[in-house]
């Protein structure tokens, strides 16, 4: 599975640092919803779940977190803690968070707004309907 981190431009000087994210220009889809994700409790794991046309791009403003990617095939972990660093996670992606950092900031930008319809929340059905896909 390619692992499609985004560098962002960074405009710092002496006052700090700026990223300014614009759809499609360096985010390759339109950008439709904004969540994040803060306060998480220590030891939580969460995610666990697909998406079947979803696109997300994710960034840990603030912090650290990990992440599980699934493909079906293969597992990747990685961790994030730059704030000019995105990770884009396609559809039929299955994504677990982990190791917050207690004061992470995990902002998502998606691709459509919230439907509970396209979310694949059961592993066995994500692995049955990634091996139909290939
Ligand atoms: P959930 O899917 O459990 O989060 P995660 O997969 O990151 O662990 O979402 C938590 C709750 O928030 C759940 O009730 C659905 C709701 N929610 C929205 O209303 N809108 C959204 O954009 C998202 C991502 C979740």
């Amino acid at each position: 599975m390619e692992i499609k981190l985004i560098q962002f431009q960074s405009h710092g000087d002496e006052r700090g640092s700026l990223v300014s994210l614009e759809q499609n220009n360096g985010i390759p889809f339109d950008i439709k919803r904004v969540y994040y994700l803060f306060d998480t409790k220590d030891k939580v794991r969460r995610g666990y779940h697909a998406h079947k046309k979803l696109k997300q791009l994710a960034v840990v403003l603030k912090g650290s977190c990990r992440f599980l990617l699934d493909d079906g095939t293969e597992k990747i972990e990685l961790l994030l803690d730059n704030p000019a660093q995105g990770i884009f996670i396609e559809s039929f992606v299955w994504r677990e968070m982990f190791d917050f950092s207690e004061d992470c900031v995990l902002m998502v930008l998606a691709d459509s707004i919230y439907d509970e319809s396209d979310y694949i929340r059961d592993y066995e059905e994500f692995i049955k309907v990634s091996k139909n896909d290939t």
